[in-house]
């Protein structure tokens, strides 16, 4: 599992690419605790994070796309709802002491994905969008 840094994620704003790249601090660092066998004692600190880091965050990015009047806002607030929706899932899946392996993986496969995808999708068009109208 890798999911370190890469400039390929960076957008053009100073902002939303330090909040990007604080993010994949903490995942980098989810990461050496894995293959140092320690993947379950960070797994709950990781997921006490991502819950608050994902929550300012969108925040922050769903104020920037309203004082810019980003057309897909919307979509953009909805798959950030739909993020948290995930997170909440899986602290019910922790809480129950689900298998830590398997809860490692989805945390792989759901949340950090998840944000790669993101980042290079929906903030990258919506970065650029707002450039562009700047520019103008
Ligand atoms: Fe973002
Ligand atoms: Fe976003």
């Amino acid at each position: 599992m890798a999911f370190n840094w890469d400039d390929s994620l960076l957008l053009g704003n100073a902002e939303i690419d330090e909040q990007h790249r604080q993010l994949f601090d903490h995942f980098e660092k989810f990461s050496l605790s894995c293959q140092e066998g320690q993947g379950e004692e960070v797994l709950k600190e990781l997921l006490m994070y991502i819950d608050e880091y994902s929550s300012q965050h969108f925040s922050y990015e769903e104020a920037f796309m309203a004082q810019h009047e980003y057309p897909k806002l919307p979509e953009q607030q909805l798959q950030h709802a739909q993020f948290r929706d995930t997170v909440n899932k899986l602290w019910e899946m922790e809480t129950d002491n689900a298998d830590e392996h398997q809860l490692s993986l989805v945390v792989y496969r759901k949340l950090i994905l998840w944000f790669i995808q993101h980042i290079k999708n929906l903030d990258h068009e919506m970065v650029n969008h707002i450039l562009a109208q700047q520019h103008n």
